[in-house]
């Protein structure tokens, strides 16, 4: 998988590309005011909206756990509920409709939802309505309604587009509503009423789930099966976004590269060059590539195209290619560090990041080494590191020779010691280089401006400008000092 475009920093172990900075908030018009009338304690009873004055209290909360996926999944859940005449509010507690939207890569990203449901359980009794939703909706389906009766509403994501319906089915008294059958649509979920947690840069999906099928992950079983958006309908949707203001755009998908236009119109990376020269985009990211798909041609368009950014988050998982075997990567070592070859013989130098597993079933120590030998050989500027975890479904839970948790974190650790150590040296290249930002905001505790870089990584400056530039803003920034996860410098205007 794919998904998780790097912040560059090796010791953060949320997704990457989580930018929880970024409140979710909508730009689009109120919806219509609606009242909703409740009785009593105990089951709650079906919900009554009245309209009455300005005032809305048909009212929803919801939380994004996860990928990048998931949250633009969040982005277009609020958007259509929004447009049901639901209010987005801030806590669990001002909501009539608690929602998670879940992930379920891993153990732990699991059991958080779970935590989550039984500290808020209480809610219930007030005539709370709770929804699952996501990964961890599709993945357990109406198990969670034994194991959290307060739960109303369990939907994975290829059931969005009945959320208006299934939302009725709530508002009539409905307690146990599922969405769960829709995995094998051709449809992806598309919505005018997206709304966009921040002004500058959004996201549009481009594909929707994976048919890759590797031995770890849930993902093929949770988001169903691969389709692809028309190129049509993703050109008029990034021509509407660079229209309202919008100058970066990142292109999403489990395996965004593996994309197919129905249409037969363009390949992916023919996609990303007419994105790319959508006027008013500045910037185009696509996350994440799968390297089995990845062409000379994606190299080629980044060289061509100036806004496509210098960056390609290209997962390997594992540097052995008896494990990648294993994994059913479909790729070996060698293959892999072809597709790097042609980044690395770019005319412009692009940046590079993965992610890798440490532990899966099988692996050796030479295994493993043979996993920091590529980390020495590729210069990675970021690595997403994993302990294996085993997944419910999967075909690795079966498999022998798992490797003691202790041994797998012990190598997770050797991991990320010397990735520090290869982003230290990386890092320290760029001082004395100007590069351009997009500022982010600001860092008032350290007095500095936070901005990215093409090559997405964090720059961190201080102006001398008496008004610091505001988000969205393009800079030319002096790198003065580096860390192994962050750059520090002075803005040149
Ligand atoms: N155990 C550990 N890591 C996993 N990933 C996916 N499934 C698992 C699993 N079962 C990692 C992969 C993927 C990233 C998003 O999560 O490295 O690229
Ligand atoms: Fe990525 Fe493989 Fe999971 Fe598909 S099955 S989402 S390719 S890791």
């Amino acid at each position: 998988m794919c998904l998780f475009a790097p912040l560059a920093n090796i010791s953060d172990q949320r997704y990457p590309g989580f930018h929880a900075d970024w409140p979710i908030r909508s730009f689009g018009t109120s919806p219509t005011p609606l009242i909703a009338i409740r009785s009593g304690l105990g089951p709650p009873a079906p919900l009554r909206y009245t309209q009455r004055g300005m005032a809305s209290q048909k009212t929803f909360y919801i939380e994004t756990f996860g990928c990048q996926m998931n949250v633009h999944d969040s982005e277009k859940v609020i958007g259509t509920l929004e447009q049901q005449g639901y209010a987005r509010v801030e806590t669990e507690e001002a909501a009539d409709l608690i929602l998670y939207n879940t992930c379920s890569i891993r153990d732990k990203a699991e059991q958080k939802v779970f935590h989550r449901l039984n500290d808020y359980k209480a809610l219930y009794r007030r005539g709370k309505r709770f929804g699952v939703l996501g990964c961890v909706a599709q993945q357990e389906g109406e198990r969670i309604f034994e194991r959290a009766p307060f739960v109303s509403l369990v939907s994975g994501s290829a059931s969005y587009r009945k959320l208006p319906e299934m939302l009725i089915q709530i508002e009539q008294g409905a307690t146990r509503v599922t969405g769960l059958d829709d995995r094998q649509t051709d449809e992806t979920f598309e919505t005018e009423f997206t709304a966009r947690s921040n002004p500058h840069r959004g996201y549009i999906t481009i594909i929707e789930g994976c048919d890759k099928f590797c031995a770890y992950c849930v993902v093929p079983y949770t988001r169903g099966k691969e389709r692809s958006r028309r190129s049509s309908s993703v050109l008029d949707e990034a021509r509407r976004m660079a229209d309202s203001g919008f100058t970066e755009i990142q292109l999403l998908g489990q395996n965004v590269n593996s994309y197919r236009d129905p249409e037969g119109k363009c390949s992916f990376a023919e996609l990303l060059a007419a994105i790319g020269q959508v006027p008013g985009i500045r910037r185009v990211r696509f996350t994440t590539s799968h390297p089995r798909d990845f062409t000379r041609d994606i190299v080629d368009a980044i060289d061509a195209v100036p806004t496509l950014c210098d960056h390609v988050h290209l997962p390997v998982q594992s540097g052995s290619s008896k494990i990648l075997r294993l994994m059913q990567r479909e790729y070996t070592r060698e293959q892999y560090l072809e597709r790097i070859a042609w980044m690395k013989g770019a005319k412009r130098p692009i940046s590079m990041t993965t992610d890798i597993i440490t532990g899966f079933p099988g692996e050796t120590p030479e295994d493993f080494e043979q996993t920091i030998t590529l980390l020495d050989e590729v210069q990675y500027d970021g690595v997403f590191a994993f302990k294996y975890s085993p997944r419910p479904n999967t075909p690795a839970l079966s498999m022998p020779d798992s490797i003691p948790d202790e041994e797998k974190s012990h190598r997770l650790q050797i991991l990320l010691d010397r990735q520090r150590e290869i982003q230290r040296a990386n890092y320290e290249k760029h001082i004395g280089q100007i590069l351009e930002v997009m500022v982010e905001g600001l860092n008032p505790a350290r007095g500095q401006v936070v901005g990215r870089t093409s090559q997405n990584k964090t720059l961190n400056f201080t102006t001398a400008q008496p008004i610091a530039p505001a988000p969205g803003v393009y800079l030319p920034v002096r790198v003065t000092k580096t860390f192994p996860n962050s750059l520090v410098g002075e803005a040149v205007v």
